[in-house]
């Protein structure tokens, strides 16, 4: 581990096994700088999006949890009843639950809690769209790989301000494009500038997710 990398510290951090990485090389200069929030697919860990997080904003710190939810040994970041089917109650509280993480990470690692993108790949990426329609404020953007609807909120939250990537595979079979193009809608209703990438692929990423939300960051944010 470097110098530059902690492990969990503080009461309020209990509850999410963690990374977190401090901004480095000259991005450690500028101001002001975003911190990524990654959030990995089911059955990943913090480790998982790391080098990801490097390839999109080299040297911007990295506040990296592991889902909480153990589904047959997997991590997730929240409850489902089966593949697509989410248990809500269980959303809305861990979705509570990473919003008061990462307000408690900012103390704690000194980084602007005005100034986090989530960068989420499925699982990771449904509850970075949750945290979006629940909490407006506590994600100044996300890259959203593969994401579905996470919930229909009664009251669209306004979202003016915030910029959204999300990238989608035509033939993933987990993820019917009908979702994702209810999302984009939501998500624009609610006030957020949303840029789709669409692909001619599956549920996987790749590089072109990767040169897609790269160019997408370094525009918008
Ligand atoms: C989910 O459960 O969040 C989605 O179905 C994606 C997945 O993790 O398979």
């Amino acid at each position: 581990m470097s110098t530059n990398e902690k492990n969990i510290t503080g009461q309020e951090l209990v509850g999410y096994v963690h990374r977190f990485i401090a901004a480095s090389g000259s991005v450690a200069d500028q101001q002001p700088t975003p911190t990524l929030l990654l959030l990995h697919g089911t059955g990943g860990t913090e480790e998982d999006l790391l080098s990801l997080g490097n390839m999109l904003f080299p040297g911007a710190a990295m506040l990296s949890p592991r889902g909480n939810v153990l589904e047959d040994g997997m991590s997730r970041f929240f409850r489902r009843l089966a593949e697509g089917v989410f248990d809500l109650d269980d959303l809305h509280r861990r979705t509570g639950e990473l919003t008061a993480f990462v307000r408690a990470a900012a103390e704690t690692y000194h980084f602007d809690p005005s100034n986090v993108i989530a960068v989420g790949y499925s699982n990771g990426a449904n509850i970075a769209a949750s945290m979006l329609l629940s909490s407006p404020g506590v994600l100044r953007g996300a890259i959203l790989l593969r994401p579905m609807v996470p919930f229909i909120p009664d009251q669209l939250p306004d979202l003016s301000g915030t910029s959204v990537f999300v990238s989608a595979g035509r033939m993933d079979p987990i993820v019917p494009q009908a979702q994702t193009e209810q999302l984009i809608q939501l998500l624009q209703q609610a006030g957020a500038s949303v840029h789709a990438n669409w692909l001619n692929g599956g549920h996987g990423i790749g590089l072109e997710d990767v040169r897609a939300a790269r160019s997408w960051l370094v525009t918008n944010l």
